[in-house]
């Protein structure tokens, strides 16, 4: 990776990280779906899931690797031989295939989930590395809770992984116990000083326990990392993954601080997010940030005002860039006059001022009584109006 290199790799891990959240399983059908799509949207890497898990796993990253067009799809495996072995039996059907092997590097895992020296994880690394490039020339390494190792330790770690000719490093955030400030600091300061960091490109990988996932992921690409791990509608472990939708739309619309592209069309992202909803079965909650429902939606009368006279002063992206047909002015006791006469309008009413005043204020009592006011509400809300007039 060279400095001036300011194209970001986005690393779509729904299939993986994304079903790991407890009750998000997916079919093989919708697997293939949400993969096909992810390919279609310009995602640079699929991880499609963790062949050796199970043989649904393992089929499942099979037929993605034979389906797959343009994406590299990745395989995740344990630093173990036979999952090493697996996962490349798995991707070596794709165009491009990836193997992507971790073990984790903090104090706190070596003692109570491995019970092994940094010595040993060290020759781990070397060892596991080694093997999965005997098997395929793209492979990524990945510290497990890299944000709780040391740094010294952290830097031979990766040291090592290179060294054995892995050519992505991914220093996750396992836990999502980092700050923006803590994480962009490590990816400098491995990258500054671990030998040959030039020949690897560095890998954000965040988790949402604090809420921080996409803020952290960019404050590691500020660090020196280019690839970005993320998840359609951020699902994923515990709180979740850092949000692919939120990454690609802050990147789209602050270019100008945050100068760098990425491959994905936003166009997709809304239908993408309403596939993985829909084969996960976790909904999308109304405010999420791009792919809720109330994203591009607003009921406050002053809101419903600015949008009328110029959709800027409070939206900061068009709804159509990410596959949203439009805007929408929800009818709703926070409604003005003007939202109300431009939806009558829409509805095919043109009222004298009287009329009008008279139904917005019979619109303002059943805001105040329902919850959702419907276009049928209104249309027979003025119908009424129309016919006592006419009496
Ligand atoms: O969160 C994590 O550390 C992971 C690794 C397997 C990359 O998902
Ligand atoms: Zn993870």
């Amino acid at each position: 990776m060279t400095a001036s290199d300011n194209q970001i790799r986005i690393f779509d891990t729904t299939l993986r990280d994304g079903e790991q959240s407890p009750g998000a399983s997916m079919t093989l059908e919708e697997k293939l779906q949400i993969a096909d799509i992810l390919d279609d949207m310009g995602v640079d890497i699929i991880e499609a899931g963790f062949p050796i898990a199970s043989n649904g796993d393992f089929e499942a990253v099979s037929e993605i690797a034979k389906a797959s067009r343009n994406s590299v799809i990745a395989g995740l495996a344990r630093a173990i031989h036979a999952d090493i072995d697996r996962c490349g039996e798995a991707v070596k059907h794709a165009n491009r295939g990836r193997i992507h092997t971790f073990v984790s590097t903090s104090p706190i895992h070596l003692k109570y989930q491995m019970n092994k020296s940094e010595e040993q994880v060290l020759d781990i690394i070397t060892d596991t590395v080694t093997r999965a490039r005997n098997l395929i020339d793209d492979v990524e390494w990945s510290a497990m809770d890299a944000t709780r190792t040391p740094i010294d330790y952290l830097c031979r770690c990766v040291e090592a992984a290179i060294k054995c000719g892995a050519t992505t490093i991914n220093l996750p955030d396992t836990v999502g116990y980092a700050t923006p400030d803590e994480y962009k600091q490590m990816f400098a300061d491995v990258i500054a000083r671990v030998p040959n960091s030039d020949k690897a490109i560095f890998s954000v990988h965040c988790h949402d326990d604090l809420g921080l996932a996409v803020a952290n992921s960019l404050a590691g690409v500020a660090g020196g990392a280019r690839q970005i791990e993320c998840t359609i509608n951020g699902l994923g472990e515990r709180a979740g993954n850092a949000a692919l939708e939120e990454i690609v739309m802050a990147i789209r619309t602050r270019g100008d601080v945050l100068p760098y592209q990425c491959n994905v069309d936003p166009k997709f992202l809304t239908r993408a997010s309403k596939l993985v909803a829909g084969a996960s079965g976790f909904a999308v909650q109304y405010n999420k940030a791009i792919v809720g429902k109330n994203a591009f939606a607003h009921e406050s009368g002053i809101h419903q005002d600015g949008m009328l006279k110029n959709a800027e002063t409070y939206e900061i992206m068009r709804p159509e860039d990410v596959g949203v047909k439009a805007t929408s002015l929800i009818m709703g006791k926070h409604s003005g006059r003007h939202a109300f006469k431009d939806k009558l309008k829409e509805l095919g009413f043109e009222l004298g001022d009287n009329a009008l005043q008279d139904a917005f204020r019979r619109f303002k009592d059943l805001a105040d009584r329902k919850k959702h006011v419907y276009d049928e509400d209104i249309e027979a809300l003025v119908e009424n109006e129309i016919a006592t007039a006419t009496e």
